[in-house]
């Protein structure tokens, strides 16, 4: 059954280039409502931990160490059907293939920088979300 809540980053690029603003904005006019946030960076064995899901994609070291470059947000939302609606938002992984007025066609800059990350399955958007947040820290 789908649940009501995912997580996403917001990742060094969009941050490194002041997008955190015009993205959240994104987010809450799309109908989400934040439950929790926090601004951190990730030391290179945290993302790899967090991606560890990918070890053997050719792409994992390039992704530990762009992940672990510059600070990221990290963020739980809500909304009905909240995953599949956000992966609607963000587009494709690739920002050359995502549908205009998507988070990465405006905003992502490769398929590495690609601007947010966002959970791919409702039991990944709770595991990614207790990744960062305890119970006490979501609303
Ligand atoms: P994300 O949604 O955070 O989940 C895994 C990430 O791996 C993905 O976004 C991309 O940033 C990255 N990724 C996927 N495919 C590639 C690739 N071919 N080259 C580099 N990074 C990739």
């Amino acid at each position: 059954m789908a649940t009501n809540r995912t997580f996403t980053m917001i990742k060094p690029d969009a941050v490194e280039s002041g997008y955190i603003g015009g993205i959240l904005k994104m987010i809450n006019d799309a109908g989400f409502r934040i439950v929790a946030m926090k601004y951190t960076k990730l030391s290179a064995e945290i993302a790899g931990k967090f991606y560890e899901v990918h070890k053997d994609r050719p792409f994992y070291g390039e992704l530990v160490q762009y992940m672990s470059s510059g600070p990221i947000v990290a963020v739980i939302l809500e909304k009905e059907n909240a995953m599949s609606d956000f992966r609607i938002l963000i587009g494709a992984t690739d920002p050359t293939k995502a549908d205009e007025g998507t988070i990465r066609k405006i905003y992502a800059k490769s398929i590495a920088a690609n601007a947010v990350h966002g959970s791919d399955s409702d039991e990944n958007a709770e595991i990614e979300g207790a990744f960062f947040f305890s119970q006490l820290e979501r609303f």
